[in-house]
């Protein structure tokens, strides 16, 4: 099972580390996907724009020179398109600069600077641009602009086009109209580049994050992984009986709480070990001295020197006899005792009437302890209408025990009282003596099993279990036992149970 627990651990490691690498790698896909496109749209863009701008400064100076002379282009085409090719190709080498006429066809051309007759030839064959949308725009008056693939330049495929009007005005009407238009178009091979070599750089980045997450997350995986390992290796260890084990507890993460819960099962479940290997000896210990006293009694009767002697046989048949009977209640109380222990929380609880249990206890304690003897006085004016949870027999056990040892305890024709006190949500039940008293440093212990305060003589034909019993029985009622003691006063025993209802009519003056 353990092994099973590592090759998982094992795989959980794998399975962290594929995580952040295909995290990574995702984020960095999308966050390309998105800056890829908006960064070509942008760049698309700024280069229209400034092609725009370009032509808008051009069309002022080219207008000027329009505004004084009608035919400026017809009379000297030539001259006009050296120059424009002089000032473009100095500062703009990509920029193609054409001259149309209203109907779109060329007047001009940058590319043919010096060979004016092919281009004259090369015109000839080639139709108007008057079909581009641009040009329709600017032959419209407004600024027209297009990207497209080019059929014109093979070797770069997208193109930007700006159709520019050069508007003259009339001297007489004072009404503009379109004179010439303006047709510039430039590639888009430098903007891919630079959309190039931005994507070569982000690939260069995203390997060197991928590279990075693997490192960090086998780091982080084999820190977590390195807890857990030790976690499943201190619980085999313990699995194994190895009950001292603990796990690490640092840190607020959830192998630090897996730790320390751990270790708190761990802690329980030593303590119980140590209580059951205890129970076990203290048992055993007090087993042994009855059953030690009626094996020689026995020895000494079976080997035969007493028959002269009858009442020394008789003494040890009686010790015989006494010895049994407490042997059976030591059996029977060390049963009840674990039986409360094991199953506290099973005891069934009904509503008891506080003042029937009382009477009944105080009566069989007073048949106990003989008449004259010891009185036993009982006020149960205040426990007239309580109503307490429990289980009868056990109640009735726990009150038996406590009445035992006050009995027990008390000097002769001394008196116990029994008193009821009802508080807000508890009712107390009190069983006070006249004897001796228990020493402070017992008290602490009285209610440990087989714990003798005093000399260690404790009660005449006890077991020791009695209040540790009694302590059992109230801790199943969710109540408790106290205990007050002054040497040579006397002791008060007070059982805390919880209160369910005060009920009307019940009488409890039986006794008193
Ligand atoms: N009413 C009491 N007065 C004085 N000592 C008491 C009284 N009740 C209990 N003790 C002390 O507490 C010890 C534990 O009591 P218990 O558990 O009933 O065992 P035991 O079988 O000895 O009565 C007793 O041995 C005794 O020393
Ligand atoms: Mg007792």
């Amino acid at each position: 099972m353990f092994d099973a627990i590592l090759n998982t651990l094992a795989s959980l490691r794998l399975r962290l580390i594929v995580t952040y690498v295909l995290v990574t790698a995702i984020s960095f896909g999308l966050l390309t996907l998105i800056l890829n496109r908006s960064t070509d749209a942008f760049l698309m863009r700024r280069e229209e724009s400034n092609l725009r701008g370009m032509a808008i400064a051009l069309g002022t100076t080219v207008r000027s020179a329009v505004d004084t002379s009608e035919d400026a282009f017809a009379l000297d085409q030539k001259w006009t398109q050296r120059r424009c090719h002089d000032y473009l190709n100095r500062n703009f080498p990509d920029l193609r600069f054409r001259m149309l006429d209203i109907h779109g066809r060329e007047l001009m051309d940058s590319f043919y600077p010096d060979d004016w007759a092919s281009w004259l030839a090369e015109r000839a064959q080639r139709a108007g641009h008057e079909t581009m949308p641009e040009v329709a725009l600017a032959m419209a008056g407004k600024i027209g602009a297009e990207t497209r693939f080019s059929r014109e330049r093979t070797g770069h495929p997208y193109t930007i086009y700006i159709a520019h009007p050069i508007l003259r005005t009339d001297p007489k009407t004072r009404q503009h109209r379109v004179a010439f238009i303006m047709y510039l178009d430039k590639p888009v091979d430098v903007v891919r580049q630079n959309l190039n070599e931005l994507r070569h750089q982000m690939l260069v980045g995203m390997l060197a994050s991928l590279l990075l997450t693997v490192l960090v997350s086998i780091l982080f995986s084999s820190n977590l992984s390195a807890g857990l390992r030790h976690a499943a290796q201190v619980a085999r260890a313990f699995a194994a009986g190895q009950m001292d084990g603990r796990m690490r507890e640092s840190g607020r993460d959830e192998v630090g709480q897996l730790g320390k819960s751990f270790n708190q099962m761990a802690d329980n479940l030593e303590r119980q070990e140590g209580l059951r290997r205890n129970l076990l000896a203290d048992v055993s210990h007090e087993l042994r001295t009855p059953l030690t006293a009626i094996a020689g009694c026995a020895d000494t009767l079976a080997d035969g020197t007493l028959t002269e002697d009858p009442v020394a046989a008789q003494r040890f048949l009686d010790i015989i006899v006494r010895e049994s009977e407490r042997l059976q209640r030591l059996v029977n109380d060390i049963l009840d005792l674990s039986k409360l222990q094991a199953g506290a929380l099973a005891i069934p609880l009904t509503p008891v009437p506080l003042p029937s249990l009382l009477e009944d206890a105080v009566e069989i304690a007073r048949m106990q302890a003989g008449p004259e003897e010891i009185s036993i006085a009982c006020d149960l004016a205040t426990a007239a209408d309580l109503v307490v949870m429990g289980h009868e027999d056990r109640l009735a056990q726990a009150l038996r025990n406590l009445l035992d040892n006050a009995r027990h305890h008390s000097p002769a024709r001394g008196t116990i009282r029994v008193t009821v006190e009802a508080r807000a949500e508890w009712v107390l039940v009190h069983i006070h003596d006249e004897g001796e008293g228990i020493p402070p440093e017992d008290l602490p212990w009285v209610f440990d099993r087989f714990y003798r305060a005093g000399r260690g003589v404790g009660t005449p034909g006890g077991t020791g279990l009695g209040l540790a019993i009694v302590r059992e029985i109230l801790l199943a009622h969710q109540g408790r036992v106290t205990v007050e003691s002054t040497v040579g006063v006397g002791t008060t025993f007070s059982l805390h149970l919880p209160i369910v209802q005060a009920e009307g009519g019940m009488r409890g003056d039986a006794c008193g």
